[in-house]
């Protein structure tokens, strides 16, 4: 009797699949359990822009990796924040009204100093995201 290994059976099943125009079907249901590897935070710092391109009192969300980061330029200078909530991960953003950080999934709000929780059902404060300035340019993450 012929014993096949795992890799020659997942061949076999991944060609039955494609012959018979089942891949299709079965692709997002992959895509569910195994998802892309994508950076859930980059290695490297990541530019955000000038630091002009920020008024003060206002905030910029940016890419940074798989996820958004808010980028505040409060009174007492800029901060960054994983754009996440930390209840059940809807994007917050910045009320430059309030001068909060809003998540408007249940009405969660965060303050800029540190990201804490001001009200509502968020469980601990925002995750906060090194920032450096360098010649003028706002850079967040990496080792810094
Ligand atoms: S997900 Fe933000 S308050 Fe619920």
């Amino acid at each position: 009797m012929t014993s096949i290994t795992r890799r020659d059976f997942l061949k076999i099943i991944k060609q039955i699949l494609a012959a018979t125009g089942l891949t299709a079907l079965f692709s997002p249901v992959v895509a569910f359990f195994y998802p892309p590897s994508l950076e859930e935070t980059p290695a490297d710092p990541v530019l955000v822009g000038a630091v002009d391109d920020i008024p003060q009192g206002e905030a910029l969300t940016v890419a940074f990796g798989r996820y958004p980061a808010l980028v505040i330029n409060t009174e007492q200078g800029l901060r960054a924040y994983s754009a996440v909530c930390t209840h059940f991960a809807c994007l917050v953003d910045w009320d430059a009204g309030l001068e909060q950080i809003v998540c408007p999934c249940h009405e969660g709000y965060f303050e800029p100093l540190e990201g804490g929780v001001i009200s509502g059902p968020p469980p601990s404060p925002l995750e906060s995201i090194p920032l450096e300035i360098v010649d003028g340019e706002i850079y967040i993450g990496g080792a810094s």
